[in-house]
């Protein structure tokens, strides 16, 4: 099959290539990196910057386009780092600015793009505002870059309402002297006030400090929730869950007013030559409304979760595809497309579980919960499904973002103590929620060793037994391994990148065939019986293939 990857007629790689200039993003494949979890350069079992640097030639020979960095900035980890003290500086157990810019350094070298993540809708509580706001008196300039409101009752003793957080428990927390301040997240993630035009012009001067040092683009995190609106009189929890939320007037989510902020930041990734890119992460109810953050005129791109949220299955997938490719043409972005991330079970251990159906907790992972992990997982019907979802989505029009381990066919861990886990969606939700740290687990780079390569100490979260068998050693000299399917597959999609069009092809219900602009086919079995393989050069399977047969949930691509 290498063979087929060098004869194939190179197309669309001059003008229209991923890489070309000012539109590098529309089309790239995105590898997402957890830095505390991705390699540990000195063995004090928490990844880092210079880790990340010793392993750039991994990520060249993987064929990633672009790298989005989850955040590294000095945090207290209250929520994975996603608790930001300083947007501008590096976390010293992470390394320094020099280490930064080391890594950028290397990545454009071997030709590939970064992307950082920027936490605008809340601070961490050592911000050095949060801590002005803390030592200031009620209505004061620094409070009012928070929100603070009076707590209800004698001396504010109550809340100023029942709020839930997203995290679980209460979303306001009182400060001692009869305020309280809002909280989306973990308590110790107040949220900004983007009303004042201090905060709002200090994340530009973020912006414009990542950009100068190299960086080629931002994630945006929580982008729908940056713009609220709080009436004198708040509503009750109950009556904020029966507001409608696709009208761009819900007091906290997703408020039209939210683009002018991001029509602001867009003024600055225009200063830059090529401009830099953003993606939005937004969690609206309607298409429609998510790509608003995808105009050219605010973020660019916005993250498109449908895939990740469907089962393994034909008609959604279709319809998805359909009405997001409809989507990006009409708003003139370009679609993403996305499976796995560090919020979210493993895909490979999503289509390994029951269906959703039977599922009573988030993710469909109440198999986690009842600390049942092999059991009720198909492994190899899991893997299965998913590298043919992920090779029929590799070949989709668009961007492909991919999360650090999904190469390695990495299943969720579950095997992880109740007092060694650190998501505080664990710990505000006991019994109900397994948390996000299954999928954050350090990768596992060679077969035996301290924490299986990972780093020279113990890994911050304990890797399983099993890890070594999934590493990139033991799958590296293996064509049939993951890891080889991801390298051949990202190789023949930088080699075959065409126009964003597709157009299906007839076929079985329980298939989906399509062909893109340059003859380049994708075939995906997803019932449970084989078909007979279509006509074309076969280029690469997500299983074996033996004659002219496609078996059950398997994908190929083909040249016609
Ligand atoms: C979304 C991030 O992906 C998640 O990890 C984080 O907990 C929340 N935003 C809050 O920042
Ligand atoms: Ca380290």
């Amino acid at each position: 099959m290498t063979n087929a990857l060098d004869t194939r007629p190179v197309t669309g790689t001059s003008e229209e290539s991923a890489h070309a200039g000012a539109t590098w993003w529309r089309q790239a494949a995105v590898y997402q990196i957890y830095p505390r979890s991705f390699a540990d350069s000195n063995g004090d079992g928490i990844g880092d910057l210079p880790g990340i640097t010793a392993r750039v030639p991994y990520l060249k020979e993987l064929g990633i386009d672009a790298v989005w960095l989850s955040p590294f900035y000095p945090s207290a980890l209250a929520d994975g780092g996603y608790d930001v003290d300083d947007y501008r500086d590096v976390d010293p157990r992470l390394g320094s600015l020099e280490d930064a810019d080391a890594m950028i350094a290397a990545l454009h070298a071997a030709g590939i793009k970064l992307i950082v993540d920027i936490v605008p809708n809340h601070t961490s509580d050592r911000h050095e505002w949060f801590r002005a706001a803390l030592a200031a008196p009620k209505g004061s300039p620094e409070r009012a870059r928070y929100i603070f409101r009076d707590g209800l009752g004698e001396n504010g003793g109550l809340p100023p309402a029942d709020w839930e957080s997203v995290f679980g428990g209460p979303a306001w927390e009182p400060v001692g002297d009869g305020q309280w301040y809002l909280h989306f997240f973990a308590k110790e993630q107040p949220d900004l006030n983007w009303q004042d035009p201090e905060v709002r012009a200090d994340f530009l001067t973020t912006l414009r400090f990542w950009s100068d040092r190299g960086v080629d683009g931002f994630r945006v995190d929580v982008a729908h929730g940056c713009a609220k609106d709080l009436p004198e009189v708040l509503p009750s929890q109950s009556e904020l869950d029966t507001m409608d939320q696709d009208t761009g007037l819900h007091p906290l989510w997703d408020r039209d007013e939210v683009h002018e902020i991001y029509a602001e930041w867009r003024g600055v990734f225009n200063e830059y030559d090529p401009p830099r890119t953003a993606v939005a992460e937004a969690w609206v109810p309607t298409p429609q409304r998510r790509h608003r953050y995808a105009s050219a005129e605010g973020l660019g791109q916005a993250f498109n979760f449908d895939l990740l949220e469907a089962d393994f299955d034909a008609n959604q997938f279709r319809s998805i595809i359909t009405s997001n490719l409809k989507q990006s043409k009409e708003t003139g972005s370009s679609t993403t497309w996305v499976f796995s991330n560090h919020d979210v079970v493993r895909h490979a251990t999503r289509y390994g579980l029951p269906p959703r159906g039977e599922s009573t907790t988030k993710h469909g992972a109440d198999w986690l919960l009842l600390g049942g992990t092999r059991p009720r997982l198909d492994v190899e019907g899991g893997l299965r499904r998913a590298r043919a979802a992920t090779l029929l989505m590799l070949g989709l029009p668009g961007s492909a973002y991919l999360y650090q381990g999904e190469e390695l066919g990495l299943n969720e861990v579950a095997e992880i103590p109740a007092n060694e886990r650190q998501d505080p969606a664990f710990f505000r939700n006991p019994g109900k929620d397994i948390g996000r740290d299954g999928c954050r687990v350090p990768l596992p780079w060679t077969r035996e060793g301290s924490s299986f390569g990972f780093g020279a100490g113990n890994a911050h979260l304990p890797q399983p037994e099993w890890f070594g068998g999934s590493s990139v050693e033991a799958q590296q000299a293996d064509p049939a391994s993951t890891l080889s399917l991801y390298r051949e597959a990202l190789a023949f999609r930088s080699r075959l990148q065409t126009e964003e069009d597709l157009e299906w092809v007839d076929s079985d219900a329980d298939v989906l065939h399509f062909r893109r602009p340059n003859g380049w086919e994708a075939v995906a079995n997803f019932g449970t019986k084989p078909i007979a393989l279509p006509e074309g050069d076969l280029l690469i399977a997500s299983g074996s293939i033996d004659g002219d047969v496609l078996p059950a949930e398997t994908t190929v691509w083909l040249m016609r």
